[in-house]
């Protein structure tokens, strides 16, 4: 029987993710949903964001999936604790792995930049303050970034990252990129606020699925790497708001709900 990684996101933010995975586990095959029909997850209040999260773990348990990475921050820090309990597969979150990646670098300050519902969670804080509580931690709600990424509609994004991060820029040293579809527009970041550091999730996210991998001992040996692609909401909104950064070709898609089959 054929297994996979399930990778979930609420849109184009998790493919960015799954770039790197596919890219480094050449013989792993991966399932991704893009929970666009909800999107954006930052707007959801926790117990709409476990509702989402265990219908997704257990159609992917469904689905011949093996082990599940969440590749939204919103949905890993709201509903993590009720996926794992829906299902018997291994289920991991991105947020930690990329407090981890900050913590190496001895900063002392740092701006949060993340949707509403991760900083409503304040587990981000949590988990710096719990390794170092001297760090100081700002955090913004960043809800326009989301909208515009996902209706591809790049042109008022400098607007918007400037009223988010300017009035923090001479503050701090640093910004975590705390929800998955920032990484996507990290460039205009860096040419923004050249000074700061950006740290995202990306490699944290590889080097945590190779990992877990071993560690249940669940890798596997494919000679071809199959990709399936599900959208709980429109395929061409997702292929349209991705096209910079991934490339569909050769990849099943499908469109559709995960719970109505
Ligand atoms: N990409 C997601 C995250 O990392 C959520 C974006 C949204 O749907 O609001 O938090």
């Amino acid at each position: 029987m054929k297994d996979y990684i399930g990778v979930v996101d609420s849109g184009v933010g998790g493919l960015d993710i799954l770039n790197y995975l596919k890219a480094d586990l050449k013989h792993e095959n991966f399932i991704f949903i893009a929970d666009n029909m909800h999107v954006p997850y930052g707007a959801k209040s926790k117990e709409q964001l476990e509702q989402y999260g265990i219908e997704i773990a257990q159609y992917l348990e469904r689905n011949g999936v093996k082990m599940i990475i969440i590749a939204c921050n919103t949905l890993s820090l709201n509903a993590i604790d009720k996926m794992r309990e829906s299902v018997s597969i291994p289920i991991y979150g991105i947020a930690r792995p990329t407090v981890k990646g900050f913590l190496n670098h001895d900063l002392k300050s740092v701006l949060l930049l993340a949707t509403q519902a991760t900083i409503n969670s304040n587990r981000y804080v949590e988990f710096i303050k719990e390794i170092d509580d001297s760090i100081i931690v700002y955090s913004q709600a960043a809800p326009k970034l989301v909208d515009y990424i996902e209706s591809n509609n790049l042109a008022n994004i400098n607007d918007a990252l400037i009223e988010y991060i300017d009035s923090y820029a001479s503050k701090v040293e640093a910004i975590i990129l705390g929800c998955t579809h920032y990484p996507i527009i990290k460039d205009r970041i860096k040419k923004l606020y050249p000074n700061l550091t950006l740290f995202d999730s990306r490699k944290q996210m590889v080097q945590l699925t190779n990992e877990k991998l071993d560690y249940h001992n669940i890798r596997s040996s494919n000679e071809k790497q199959e990709i399936i692609i599900q959208a709980t909401g429109s395929i061409k909104a997702l292929r349209e708001a991705s096209q910079l950064f991934f490339d569909f070709n050769g990849y099943q898609t499908i469109e559709g709900g995960v719970n109505n089959e």
